[in-house]
C-alpha cells in the first residue's frame, strides 16, 4: 500500500531496531530490558547522542548542563499570556518551544531536551492561574519535573518510575514523528525546526495522543464486568479501542510490558498509589483483546505501549491531558538523534508521488 509506506525502508540507523514478529526493541546495541528501570533518562540520552556531537561529555556532565539548560529555558515561560492558556497542554508546549533559536550544536540539543520538562509543568500550572516553579538544576531531570508540578520533591521511586517511562519511549525506529523530524532536519533547517515537526506529528490520537483516552476509557468503563460490553458497543460504532494496535508490532508491544514492570515496581514502594487500577486495566485489556480477535480475525491486534503508559503516568501522578507533553520529554531524545544522523548523512529526503490526476485537456483530445 502506497498511503502509509507500509515496509519502506527510508533510512539506514545506528539508533534502534523494531521487531515486529519477535516482539523486540534494541536501542543502540541494548534491548529495552536492558535500559527501562535500569538507567535514568539522562543515561539513555547520552546513549543516543553519542557520536552525534564532537562536544558531547560524559554522562555525569551531560546531566549537569542539561540542568543548566532547565534553568535556560525557564526564561522562556514568562511568555505564557492569555492566548496560551487557552490551547490545549501539547499545543502550548510546542508553542514555547518554538521561541527557541535554531541550530545545529549541543547546547540547542539541550535547550529542547529540556524544553518539554519545563514547559509542560508551567502550562498545566497556567491553566489553574499559578505561577510557574523555577527548575532546580542539581536535580535528577525526573526529579526537577516533577517538582516543577507541585513544589514538592518526589519520592525516588515516582522519579524512578518516570526515568522508566522515558527511556522506554525514548526511540522506537521511523515511527511517524521521528520520520517528520528526519525529513525537516534533512533540509538543514535546524534542530529546533526537527522537534517541532516531532510533536506535530506526536500530539495525533494515532501516534502520541492515545493514552490520555485509555484512562477516559478505563473510567467509563468503571468495573471489570462491564469491559466486554463497553468494548463491544465502541467497536459496534465503528470505533477504534486506544491501546490496541500497531503499524510494525503483530505480536505485544515488548514496551507495555517495560512500563506494566514499571508500574508493578511503583506499587511495591508505594501501594496506596494503586486505586485499584491494575485490576481493572486486567481486565480490560483481556475482553479488548478477545473483542478485537472476534472483530478482525484476520489482522493481528495486540495492547501497544499506550496503555500500561496512561495506567504508569496516572500513578506517578501526573495528569491525562499532558500525557502527550511527557511522551514528547522522552521521545525528543530520539528525534534530535535521528535529526542530528540525517543531518550528518547529508541527504535531502525527497521521495516522488504518483501522479493520478487528470491529464491536461490539450494532451486529452
Ligand atoms: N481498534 C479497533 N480496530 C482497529 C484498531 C483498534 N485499536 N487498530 C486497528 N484496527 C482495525 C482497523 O480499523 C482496520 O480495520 P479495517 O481493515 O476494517 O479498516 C484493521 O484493524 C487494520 O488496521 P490498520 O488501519 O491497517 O492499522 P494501522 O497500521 O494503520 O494502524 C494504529 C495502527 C496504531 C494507528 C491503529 O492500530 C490504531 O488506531 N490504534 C488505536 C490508537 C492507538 O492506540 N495509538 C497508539 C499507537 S502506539
Amino acid at each position: 500500500m502506497i498511503g502509509g509506506l507500509e515496509g519502506v525502508v527510508a533510512a539506514e540507523t545506528v539508533l534502534s531496531a523494531v521487531d515486529g514478529e519477535g516482539g523486540r526493541l534494541v536501542i543502540r546495541g541494548h534491548t529495552l530490558g536492558e535500559l527501562a528501570g535500569r538507567t535514568s533518562f539522562e543515561q539513555v540520552a547520552h546513549l543516543l547522542l553519542e557520536g552525534f556531537f564532537d562536544d558531547l561529555p560524559d554522562p555525569e556532565a551531560l546531566a549537569r548542563r542539561l540542568g543548566a539548560a532547565r534553568a535556560q529555558v525557564f526564561a522562556h515561560t514568562t511568555a505564557i499570556d492569555e492566548t496560551l492558556k487557552t490551547l490545549g497542554p501539547i499545543e502550548a508546549m510546542r508553542a514555547l518551544t518554538a521561541r527557541l533559536a535554531d541550530g545545529d550544536d549541543l547546547d540547542t540539543a539541550l535547550r529542547l531536551l529540556a524544553a518539554p520538562a519545563v514547559f509542560t509543568p508551567a502550562v498545566l500550572r497556567a491553566a489553574r492561574s499559578l505561577a510557574p516553579i523555577a527548575p532546580d538544576p542539581a536535580l535528577g531531570h525526573t526529579a526537577d519535573i516533577l517538582r516543577m508540578l507541585d513544589g514538592r520533591i518526589p519520592s525516588p521511586a515516582r522519579a524512578a518510575a518516570l526515568d522508566a517511562y522515558l527511556v522506554t519511549v525514548s526511540d522506537h525506529g521511523l515511527n511517524a514523528s521521528t520520520f517528520a523530524a528526519r525529513v525537516v532536519a534533512s533540509t538543514q533547517a535546524g534542530l529546533t525546526s526537527a522537534v517541532l515537526a516531532g510533536i506535530s506529528a506526536l500530539k495525533g490520537p494515532l501516534h502520541g495522543g492515545a493514552p490520555g483516552p485509555v484512562i477516559e476509557m478505563l473510567d467509563a468503563i468503571g468495573t471489570p464486568e462491564n469491559a466486554a460490553p463497553w468494548l463491544q458497543a465502541a467497536l459496534d460504532r465503528g470505533e477504534r479501542l486506544m491501546g490496541f494496535g500497531h503499524r510494525v508490532y503483530r505480536v505485544r508491544d515488548p514496551r507495555a510490558d517495560a512500563l506494566k514492570g514499571a508500574y508493578r515496581t511503583l506499587n511495591v514502594a508505594e501501594p496506596a498509589r494503586d486505586p485499584g487500577r491494575l485490576a481493572l486495566a486486567e481486565a480490560v485489556e483481556a475482553a479488548a483483546l478477545e473483542a478485537l480477535r472476534q472483530a478482525k480475525p484476520d489482522r493481528r491486534l495486540e495492547t501497544n505501549v499506550e496503555f500500561y503508559t496512561a495506567l504508569l503516568l496516572e500513578a506517578v501522578g501526573l495528569p491525562h491531558e499532558a500525557f502527550t507533553c511527557v511522551f514528547a520529554m522522552g521521545r525528543t531524545t530520539g528525534w534530535l538523534a535521528h535529526a542530528r544522523e540525517q543531518v550528518l548523512s547529508g541527504r535531502l529526503i525527497r521521495p516522488q508521488s504518483a501522479y493520478v490526476g487528470p491529464a491536461p485537456e490539450a494532451e486529452a483530445a
